[in-house]
């Protein structure tokens, strides 16, 4: 298997999260039971056996992450990138290529998602090619990326969709092939003027090489205040 490098988005803004029990910092460095949201992001990683990081920060908390994580974590391999600017989740790996030796195995985490289990144990990764999703079925998919699916197969794929589409989120965790990054450089910025991690995996679908499993245990995207208290109870 190609060496296996975890590239973990904790960049963007987290302004909706500002202020949030007495927070004044960016979202990853929110406290959950003791512990920064960021170094409980590494932690659950490590603990799927991961050692290899790149960590993808902004100009404002470059330096207070980095400090974070530091101060928790010696003997993995960590590094450090800004994300110049917002924008988007797909921007944010793009800054992952020159820290990533070429053909590893990438596997792409947003910061503020957080797992009951390890999804990565039941996926043979062994000459792994394309794009690998996971995801769960929810009752609000209009808060996420949604597949829609066809004798169980991808056939499209949407970001927030306003209209129901199906009820399967698609998980903040990627499994990608390296070229993951050469296909990033063919997107353009949606309508929020970002590079979505959504028009990223429809690359992969129309090349038909995109597959997905459920996820079983729970998952929680952190993104508001309501599913961090639910977080800090099921830890
Ligand atoms: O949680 C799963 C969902 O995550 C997926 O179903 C969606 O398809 C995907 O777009 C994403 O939606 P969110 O609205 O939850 O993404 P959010 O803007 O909260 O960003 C997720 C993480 O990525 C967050 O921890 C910050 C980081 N980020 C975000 C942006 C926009 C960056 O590092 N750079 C960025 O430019």
């Amino acid at each position: 298997m190609e060496k296996n490098y975890v590239v973990i988005a904790a960049g963007g803004l987290g302004t909706r999260l500002k202020n949030y029990n007495k927070n004044n910092h960016t979202k990853v460095l929110i406290d959950i039971n003791g512990i920064s949201m960021i170094s409980l992001q590494i932690k659950q990683l490590i603990s799927w056996g991961l050692s290899n990081f790149v960590i993808i920060t902004n100009p404002e908390y470059h330096n207070m992450i980095k400090n974070d994580v530091e101060l928790n974590f010696s003997n993995i391999n960590l590094q450090f990138v800004v994300q110049q600017e917002p924008n988007g989740i797909a921007d944010a790996l793009s800054y992952a290529n020159d820290l990533i030796p070429k053909n590893s195995l990438v596997t792409f985490v947003l910061g503020d998602n957080f797992f009951g289990s390890n999804p990565l144990s039941d996926l043979n990764l062994d000459n792994f090619t394309g794009a690998h999703l996971f995801v769960k079925e929810v009752s609000n998919p209009q808060e996420f990326g949604v597949i829609e699916v066809v004798d169980n197969k991808v056939i499209n794929l949407h970001e927030k969709p306003q209209d129901y589409i199906s009820s399967y989120a698609v998980i903040g965790l990627y499994i990608y092939e390296y070229k993951c990054f050469d296909y990033i450089n063919l997107l353009e910025p949606s309508e929020r003027g970002e590079l979505e991690i959504t028009d990223l995996n429809k690359i992969f679908l129309n090349k038909g090489d995109i597959s997905y499993s459920i996820f079983e245990s729970w998952w929680i995207d952190a993104g508001t205040e309501e599913r961090i208290q639910t977080l800090k109870n099921l830890l």
